[in-house]
C-alpha cells in the first residue's frame, strides 16, 4: 500500500491510497453493504454508476450467514459480489456488541449468540482475521471492543488495554495468514482502531500505543454512539494529531454530511455510515438545501427532480411526484431510487470536498455547504 498526501489545507488532507484493488482518492465515503449488498436493491453496476470507490462489508454478518468459508471457496468476496474495486471489512467487534444476543467478553475474545438463529459463536482477534482473510477484503479492521457510551472510566481503561492486546494478536495473525499459500489476498491491509470513550487522555495514550505498531492505517472508533456532535469533534481535535500523519485515518460509522465536513477539517480520510441508504429506504433524501421527506404531501405534483442539477440515475429520469407515488405504493423502485440518489449525494459531496482542497478553498466550501444545508429546502 502507498499513501500519498497530495495537498493539505489546515488539518484537512487530500490523499491517494494505492491498493491491489486500485486507487482510493481521499477524503472518501465508503458505501455500506453490510451483507455484501447495499440495502435497497443496489447492484455493483449501480455502484460504479454513482462513483463509489470503496464498498464496506461486515465480518460478523457474512460469518453468520452464508459463511466466509464458502465465500473463500468461491474465490473471495470480490469475485462473489462482482466488485473489483477496494473493499473494507469491519472486524465484527462493533456488530457483536450492537447486534448479538447474550455475550461474554473474555481475554481470549467474545462469546455470543447469533442474531439469526441464536447459536453460540466465539470470535477473538484470530477468528476475526481468519474470516476477513477468507473474504479477501482489501482492508481488514482490527478486532476491538466498542464500549457503551455510558461506560465509566475504569471500564474504559480495562477495555482499551484489552483492545490493544487484541490488536497485537490481530497483527501477528494477519501476517501469518497473508503468507499462506492459498490466501485470497496476500496483500490484505490491517487498520488499527483507537478507542477510549469520551476521555481525551485515554484516547491520546491509546493513540500513541497503536501508532508505534506500524499498521497500514488508523481508525477512530467508539464515536457516534450517543455522545453529542460537539463531544465527537472535541475527541477528534484531541486524538487525530497523535495518529501517524503518513497513514490514512478513518472515522468509523460517521455520519451526517455536516459530520463529514467537520471530520475532513480535522484530518480524517475515510468515512462510512448507513445514513444515506437507511434514510433513502424511508424516503428521506439529501439535497444541498437539507433533507426532504418525499412522503410529504407538498411533493404530490412536484415535477422537479429530487435535486436540480443532480446527475444520479433518479434525478436524471424521475420527478419527486413519481418517486413519492412509488414510495407510497411500496414499490421497490421508489426505495431504490432514493438510495441511489443519497449515495450519489454522499459520493459527490466527497468529490466536491476533494476538489475544494485541491483548489485551496475547502474552508469556504465547508462554510457554504453547512449554511446552505442548514437553511433548509427552498
Ligand atoms: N463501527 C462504528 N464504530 C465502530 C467501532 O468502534 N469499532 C468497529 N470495529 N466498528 C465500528
Ligand atoms: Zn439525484
Amino acid at each position: 500500500m502507498e499513501y500519498e498526501i497530495l495537498k493539505t489545507e489546515g488539518r484537512a488532507k487530500r490523499a491517494r491510497v494505492s491498493t491491489v484493488h486500485g486507487e482510493i482518492q481521499t477524503p472518501v465515503f465508503m458505501n455500506v453493504g453490510t451483507v455484501a449488498a447495499i440495502k435497497g436493491a443496489v447492484s455493483t453496476m449501480d455502484l460504479k454508476e454513482i462513483h463509489t470507490q470503496v464498498e464496506l462489508s461486515n465480518t460478523y454478518h457474512l460469518h453468520v450467514r452464508t459463511g466466509d468459508k464458502l465465500i473463500k471457496q468461491f474465490g473471495g468476496l470480490h469475485k462473489f459480489m462482482n466488485w473489483d474495486r477496494p473493499i473494507l471489512t469491519d472486524s465484527g467487534g462493533f456488530q457483536v456488541f450492537s447486534l448479538a444476543g447474550m455475550r461474554k467478553i473474555k481475554e481470549e475474545g467474545v462469546y455470543f449468540q447469533s442474531h439469526i438463529d441464536g447459536h453460540r459463536i466465539f470470535m477473538g482477534p484470530e477468528e476475526s482475521m481468519q474470516i476477513q482473510s477468507n473474504l479477501g477484503s482489501t482492508i481488514a479492521m482490527a478486532f476491538d471492543e466498542c464500549p457503551s457510551s455510558v461506560a465509566d472510566r475504569s471500564y474504559i481503561i480495562n477495555s482499551v488495554e484489552r483492545t490493544t492486546r487484541w490488536l497485537a494478536r490481530c497483527k501477528t495473525e494477519m501476517a501469518r495468514l497473508n503468507s499462506l499459500e492459498d490466501t485470497i489476498n496476500p496483500h490484505q491491509l490491517l487498520f488499527g482502531i483507537n478507542q477510549g470513550g469520551v476521555y481525551e487522555d485515554i484516547r491520546i495514550e491509546h493513540a500513541k500505543r497503536i501508532s508505534e505498531m506500524d499498521l497500514d492505517g488508523y481508525a477512530v472508533g467508539g464515536l457516534a454512539v450517543g455522545e453529542s456532535h460537539e463531544e465527537m469533534y472535541r475527541i477528534l481535535d484531541a486524538v487525530v494529531p497523535y495518529l501517524p500523519k503518513n497513514k490514512p485515518t478513518y472515522l468509523m460509522g460517521v455520519g451526517t454530511p455536516a459530520n463529514i465536513l467537520e471530520g475532513v477539517d480535522r484530518g480524517i480520510d475515510f468515512f462510512d455510515c448507513v445514513y444515506p441508504s437507511r434514510n433513502g429506504r424511508h424516503g428521506h433524501v439529501y439535497t444541498k438545501h437539507g433533507k426532504l421527506n418525499l412522503f410529504n404531501a407538498r411533493y404530490e405534483l412536484d415535477s422537479r427532480p429530487i435535486e436540480e442539477g443532480c446527475q444520479c440515475p433518479a434525478c436524471r429520469a424521475y420527478s419527486r411526484a413519481y418517486i413519492r407515488h412509488l414510495l407510497k405504493a411500496k414499490e421497490m423502485l421508489g426505495m431504490r431510487l432514493c438510495v441511489l440518489h443519497n449515495l450519489y449525494f454522499y459520493n459527490n459531496l466527497m468529490t466536491e470536498i476533494r476538489e475544494s482542497i485541491d483548489n485551496g478553498c475547502f474552508a469556504e466550501y465547508k462554510k457554504n455547504m453547512l449554511e446552505s444545508m442548514a437553511a433548509g429546502p427552498q
